[in-house]
């Protein structure tokens, strides 16, 4: 069970370590050391306050970590910046390496500024967060926000590897523990119904849960799968936008309520309402679902409306800038059954305007 993935990606294809993932991790380390290669390690405040003793243990030296502050304010041009204006000062080469120590906002962040500082230098992911060791640290998805909308600027840039330890979790706030759930369900939504019932058949999971380490594992083989069957999500439809379920929703919600106001992991989780009641709208999916979905969501402890209203007009503006969507028309994630997520287009505007209103906006 807990063996190494392999995102397969042909000469881009790297492991993903889960057991024992530290004794890789100190092994990578040591021989970048032996091959003289520079090393920076990215986190935020919270990470270097309550994991510094990690990082020793692993083998890093703390004159080696570039502390950021911590949430979605600092996936911005300006933290992108100052990173890449400290890595020039320090004269960094293109032999150097970057690990992202954090959760999704720092390994969007460090990612991207690995892949553009010099055209590109090699980096590493440990992620820190529920959300990032199930999703975002896996796939080389890379980016930061502007104030128009949620990362609008990125590349893609796979690691070199990942290490996922799950006994960082131990620290983690129980509200981003939860926030991590909303992207575990959606992958039972998308692509598992066993997974999706095994978690709504167990008590609402925490960072002790003895079954988490193979929940976490089944998401990143998921993940691995999809990502490698279509990179860059250009496949005319399905492909590597499945994994959007829920997210041109969360997205705009996001960006209507103000980059931090809500956690990414609580605007899918409204997303993933939005979702499972559009595609019972559109007749794929029996309408017992939501139901279902609802108290899976609310069962750990997230949102399933928006916490104050917003404006569907400005929902709607938001959503159309979305990056995911094609030719001018809106794009979609729904249902066909659980388990099974198909991508859908040419809907009409009233139809998400109803589900908007259904959730709380004005
Ligand atoms: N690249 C992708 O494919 C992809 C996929 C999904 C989400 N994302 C992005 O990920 C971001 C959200 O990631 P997130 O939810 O991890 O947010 P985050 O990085 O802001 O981390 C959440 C909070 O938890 C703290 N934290 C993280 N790990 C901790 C630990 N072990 N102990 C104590 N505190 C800890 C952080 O300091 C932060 O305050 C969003 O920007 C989203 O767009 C990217």
């Amino acid at each position: 069970m807990n063996k190494t993935l392999n995102v397969a990606l042909g000469n881009r294809a790297y492991p993903i370590y889960f057991k024992n993932s530290e004794i890789s991790l100190r092994h990578t380390i040591t021989e970048l050391r032996e091959a003289k290669r520079e090393i920076r390690i990215l986190t935020d405040v919270n990470l270097q306050e309550s994991q510094s003793a990690y990082l020793k243990s692993v083998g890093f030296d703390i004159a080696e970590v570039i502390r950021l502050p911590a949430g979605e304010p600092t996936k911005s041009l300006n933290a992108y910046a100052q990173t890449l204006s400290y890595l020039a000062k320090e004269n960094l080469n293109r032999d150097s390496v970057l690990f992202a120590f954090g959760g999704g906002v720092i390994g969007d962040l460090a990612g991207f500024v690995a892949a553009s500082y010099l055209r590109g230098i090699d980096f590493y992911q440990i992620p820190t967060s529920l959300l990032a060791m199930v999703d975002s640290s896996v796939g080389g998805k890379t980016g930061i926000n502007l104030p128009e909308g949620k990362n609008l600027v990125g590349a893609f840039w796979q690691p070199n590897a990942v290490f996922i330890d799950t006994t960082l979790l131990k620290s983690l706030p129980a509200q981003e523990f939860s926030a991590g759930m909303a992207e575990v369900i959606k992958y039972g939504l998308l692509a598992d119904r066993a997974l999706f019932e095994t978690i709504e058949s167990s008590d609402a999971l925490t960072a002790e849960s003895e079954s988490l380490p193979a929940i976490i594992r089944r998401c990143c083989e998921l993940k691995a799968h999809i990502v490698a069957q279509d990179e860059t999500e250009t496949a005319a439809s399905n492909g590597r936008a499945l994994l959007n379920l829920g997210h041109t929703f969360a997205h705009a919600i996001e960006n209507a309520a103000g980059y931090g106001e809500y956690l990414h992991g609580e605007a899918v989780a409204v997303g993933l309402i939005l979702a499972t009641q559009l595609s019972v709208k559109l007749g794929q999916l029996e309408a017992a679902w939501v139901n279902r979905v609802h108290s899976l969501l609310e069962n750990h402890a997230l949102p399933v409306r928006l916490k104050s209203p917003l404006e569907i007009r400005v929902l709607m503006t938001a959503m159309q800038r979305d990056k995911k969507n094609r030719s001018g028309s809106l794009r979609f994630v729904t249902l066909e059954t659980i388990g099974k997520a198909v991508t859908t287009e040419g809907l009409e505007n009233a139809i998400i305007e109803t589900l908007w209103k259904g959730v709380g906006a004005v």
